[in-house]
C-alpha cells in the first residue's frame, strides 16, 4: 500500500507516477495497473462536469467523486483537490473544509494551491497531510491572465522557489509544480527533501501526474504541450458508437449470441394460454 512514506522513501531514488480519476472504475483500472497515487483534481470541472475552469466545483463535487474513486482503489493513494473558495477565507474554514474531504471520502491526503501557509500549516496541524500546488493554479486562472507557463522571469522564479521552502516548511510532505521551466523545477527537486509531482514541469521531478482524459486520448481536445496520448480511446469509443449505430439498423445486433431464448414447448403453451387456443 502506498503512503505517505512511499513518498519520502522514493525521493531521489524511484520515480512515482500519479493519474488523476474522478469514478470508480477508472480508479480501479489505475489501481490495476498498479500507479502509485490518484488525485482526484477539481479538473473534474472541466472533463467529467463541462465547466469553462475548475471555479465553480464545489466541496460536494469533490466529496461525491472522491467517495467513488476511494471505492475502486486497493494499494494506491488518494488525494483530493480542495476546491476554490473552500481554503483561502480562514484557517478554520480550511481545517473544517479539509477534515470533510477526508472524512467523507476516506482519501489520504488533500491539495491546496497557492502559498497559504498559515491554512496549511493549521490542517498539517490537524494530522492532514498536505500536497501543495505551485506554478500554474488553475484556480487563479483569472488573475493569471490565462493558462500560462510560469517562473519563466527572474522575480517569478525566485518567487515560486521561495514559496515551495516555506510551503515544506509547512508541512506540505508534496508539492505539485504545474507548468514550470526544467531547470526550476530540478533545482526545487534537488532543494527540497519532500516529492515534487511534475505537470509540464519536466522529468527532473520525483513524481509526474497527468489527467487520464488527456494522456488516454479520451479527449479530443488540442492538448497541451506537455501531454502525451498513450492510447487513443477518443477514437475507439467514437468508432464503437457508429458501429452499435450501424448494426441495430441492420439488424446484425443483437445477434442470436447476445439473445435469451426460450423452449418452443413452453412458448406454444403461452400461446395456447394467452391466445386461448
Ligand atoms: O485538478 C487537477 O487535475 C490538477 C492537476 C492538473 C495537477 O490539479
Amino acid at each position: 500500500m502506498v503512503t505517505v512514506n512511499t513518498f519520502k522513501e522514493n525521493k531521489g531514488k524511484k520515480k512515482m507516477t500519479m493519474i488523476t480519476a474522478y469514478d470508480y472504475l477508472t480508479a480501479k483500472n489505475i489501481d490495476e495497473a498498479g500507479i502509485d497515487a490518484i488525485l482526484v483534481g477539481d479538473s473534474l470541472g472541466m472533463v467529467m462536469l463541462g465547466y469553462p475552469d475548475t471555479l465553480a466545483v464545489t466541496m460536494e463535487d469533490m466529496i461525491h467523486h472522491g467517495k467513488a474513486v476511494v471505492r475502486g482503489v486497493k494499494n494506491t493513494f488518494v488525494v483530493v483537490d480542495m476546491p476554490f473558495m473552500s481554503y483561502q477565507a480562514s484557517k478554520e474554514e480550511a481545517i473544517r473544509n479539509a477534515g470533510r474531504l477526508m472524512k467523507e471520502t476516506g482519501c489520504q491526503a488533500v491539495k491546496i494551491e497557492g502559498a497559504y501557509i498559515d491554512e496549511i500549516k493549521a490542517i498539517t496541524r490537524a494530522g492532514i497531510p498536505v500536497v501543495g500546488h505551485l506554478g500554474l493554479t488553475p484556480q487563479s486562472v483569472n488573475s493569471m491572465g490565462g493558462y500560462k507557463v510560469q517562473a519563466k522571469q527572474k522575480e517569478s522564479a525566485i518567487k515560486l522557489i521561495n514559496d515551495c521552502i516555506a510551503l515544506q516548511e509547512a508541512g506540505c510532505f508534496a508539492i505539485t509544480l504545474e507548468c514550470v521551466p526544467r531547470r526550476i523545477a530540478e533545482y526545487i527537486t534537488k532543494i527540497l527533501h519532500i516529492s515534487t509531482i511534475g505537470i509540464g514541469a519536466s522529468n527532473e521531478c520525483d513524481c509526474q501526474v497527468l489527467v487520464w482524459q488527456d494522456m488516454t486520448g479520451y479527449s479530443n481536445n488540442e492538448p497541451a504541450k506537455f501531454v502525451k496520448k498513450f492510447a487513443n480511446l477518443h477514437d475507439e469509443e467514437v468508432k464503437a458508437f457508429s458501429e452499435y449505430k450501424r448494426e441495430v439498423e441492420a439488424m446484425e445486433y443483437p445477434s442470436k449470441e447476445h439473445t435469451y431464448m426460450i423452449s418452443d414447448d413452453v412458448y406454444n403453451e403461452v400461446m395456447k394460454e394467452v391466445e386461448g387456443k
